[in-house]
């Protein structure tokens, strides 16, 4: 089957298996590794936005993406520099493995499109949705209220 994306601004087609997860077609047929594959377990590592919303890209297939806008880690990056968010992961040493480390980072894209200054409880209830066996969360708790903190002191008053 045919199946065009838009991903990370960029149009791509192929033709594909029917059963071909988004995933797989993320890191294997356009090279974007970033996007992890945990093997089988339901971590998360493998989140990636799809028009806007964070999903697990091993839950789709791509035929069910097609039409669609994807980002993925290696989309957030804009001319080398690291979004607010991923310095944001840098400065409050949150960067995990680096496995689990995207997917998070995916996860938690989407959270501050819908809520750019979450609270605590709703940054920790979003963190269910990729797990990590590395260190605890505080410090990607940390690192997404930093990100909130330095976007609500750039926010003009209106
Ligand atoms: S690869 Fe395990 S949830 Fe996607």
């Amino acid at each position: 089957m045919k199946v065009s994306l838009t991903v990370n601004g960029k149009q791509y087609s192929a033709d594909v298996e029917p059963r071909l997860l988004l995933m797989d077609f993320l890191r294997d047929y356009l090279g974007l590794t970033g996007t992890k594959n945990d093997g089988g377990s339901t971590s998360g590592v493998c989140t990636v936005l799809l028009n806007g919303l964070s999903v697990k890209s091993s839950y789709i297939l791509a035929v069910q993406a097609d039409g669609g806008e994807v980002v993925t880690i290696e989309g957030l990056a804009e001319n080398g520099q690291l979004n607010p968010l991923q310095s944001a992961f840098w400065e409050m040493y949150a960067v995990q493995s680096g496995f689990s480390t995207p997917g998070l980072i995916m996860l938690l894209t989407d959270l501050l499109q819908r809520n750019p200054n979450p609270s605590e409880r709703e940054i920790r209830h979003w963190l269910d949705g990729v797990l990590s066996r590395d260190t605890g969360y505080q410090n990607v708790i940390n690192a997404v209220r930093l990100t909130a903190e330095k976007y609500s002191s750039t926010k003009k008053p209106e």
